[in-house]
């Protein structure tokens, strides 16, 4: 494959019932020591266009090994991911990161921002590091702040705000360039519940309002409600679905995703 064919801000292209990504039979196995783990055994799934998608699964199920493949943090031993008809295990280690940077946006439960930079110049960083020139870098910016609501804070430094206006500055950064694809790794982990209410609501209207698809990994049925469909994993495997009727409602979610892993 020649030099990057990965591209910024078509995101708006295609159908709004378009497929963003493309999970098939994928694999993923670990050695340490004289033992192997199969974390993933043979997990397929597909997201649309606007899609909120929340994992779930007990600690060891597979959830983030299956982020980090999404997210071509890692390749997979068999199977493919195709995120935006691009099969990322095809691409080189630089079209990768590329990719990575360009069309997705990656959140964690730590917030990874650097403590002497403000609010704006920790969004900005990836376009800076990217070689983006001045005023692109600005426009882009004030816009990925306002979608977090965060502009009051932007010039406030990571000790000056609280934990959820820390992971809404990482959500800004993520947004940065226009993603199609997000994927939140149990953004809410360190945070007390008013605020995770607030990133979970977050979540759901960027991958409404945004058109992006979002795919969310949780232990808690209420961030899972936010969703508009759960996958639960279980030993690497997909057990099953808790479907947009059930999702919405956090006591549903909770009883139906017992019933599934009991
Ligand atoms: N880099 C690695 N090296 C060895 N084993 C790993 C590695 N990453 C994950 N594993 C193993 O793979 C399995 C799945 O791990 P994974 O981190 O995907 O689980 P998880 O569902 O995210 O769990 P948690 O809820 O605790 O975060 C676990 O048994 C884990 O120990
Ligand atoms: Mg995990």
């Amino acid at each position: 494959m020649s030099e990057p064919s990965v591209h910024q801000g078509t995101s708006e292209a295609g159908s709004a019932d378009s497929i963003i990504l493309r999970v098939e039979g994928v694999h993923k196995s670990f050695r340490t020591g004289g033992s192997t783990v199969h974390a993933l055994r043979g997990v397929s799934l597909e997201a649309r266009r606007g899609e909120f998608i929340a994992i779930m699964g007990a600690s060891g199920s597979g959830k983030s090994t299956l982020i980090h493949l999404i997210g071509g943090l890692d390749l997979p031993d068999q199977g493919r991911i195709v995120v935006e008809d691009h099969d990322i295990s095809r691409l080189s280690d630089r079209q990768r990161t590329l990719f990575r940077r360009r069309r997705l946006g990656i959140i964690f439960q730590a917030y990874n921002l650097l403590p002497t930079l403000t609010a704006a110049e920790n969004v900005a960083l990836p376009l800076l590091v990217d070689g983006a020139a001045g005023t692109e870098i600005e426009t882009r910016t004030i816009e990925a702040i306002r979608q977090v609501h965060l502009e009051a804070r932007a010039t406030h430094r990571p000790q000056a705000m609280s934990g959820g206006e820390q992971q809404r500055v990482a959500i800004a950064r993520a947004l940065l360039n226009n993603p199609a694809l997000v994927l939140a790794d149990e953004p809410t982990g360190n945070l007390d519940s008013k605020y995770a209410h607030e990133i979970w609501a977050l979540l759901q209207r960027i991958a409404a309002e945004g058109h992006r698809t979002v795919i969310m990994v949780t232990h808690e049925a209420a961030a899972a409600s936010f969703a508009n469909r759960v996958i639960v994993l279980k030993d690497g495997e997909i057990i099953g679905q808790i479907r947009p009727e059930e999702a919405g409602n956090a006591t549903l979610v909770a009883g139906r995703y017992q019933e599934l892993t009991s």
